[in-house]
């Protein structure tokens, strides 16, 4: 049996604290999985990047998760 696909409400929504949410709002809803879909590529390159947050990087297993829904086509 494979392992269950990468899932937002699941796996990815509970990367982004509150005040991530909070402070992003101006651009996109980090708990939303339309919003965080359209603008996946570039919530990707920031964290890979180490740009964001803003108040210290993620560590390696959080970004593979995102990259993994991503990758995995985005499931709700
Ligand atoms: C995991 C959490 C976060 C993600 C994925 C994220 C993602 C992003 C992305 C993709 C952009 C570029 C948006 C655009 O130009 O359309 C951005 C910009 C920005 N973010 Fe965040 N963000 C996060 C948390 C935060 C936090 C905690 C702060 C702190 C106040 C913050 C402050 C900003 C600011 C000031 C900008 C505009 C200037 C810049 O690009 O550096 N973000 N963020």
């Amino acid at each position: 049996m494979s392992a269950e696909p990468t899932s937002f409400e699941r796996d990815v929504k509970p990367l982004f604290r509150e005040g991530d949410r909070d402070a992003m709002s101006w651009a996109f809803d980090l708990w939303s999985h339309d919003d965080v879909s359209e603008h996946a590529d570039a919530i990707l390159g920031a964290v890979e990047n180490g740009s964001m947050p803003c108040d210290g990087r993620w560590e390696a297993e959080r970004i593979q998760t995102f990259r993994r829904w991503l990758e995995g086509g985005k499931a709700t």
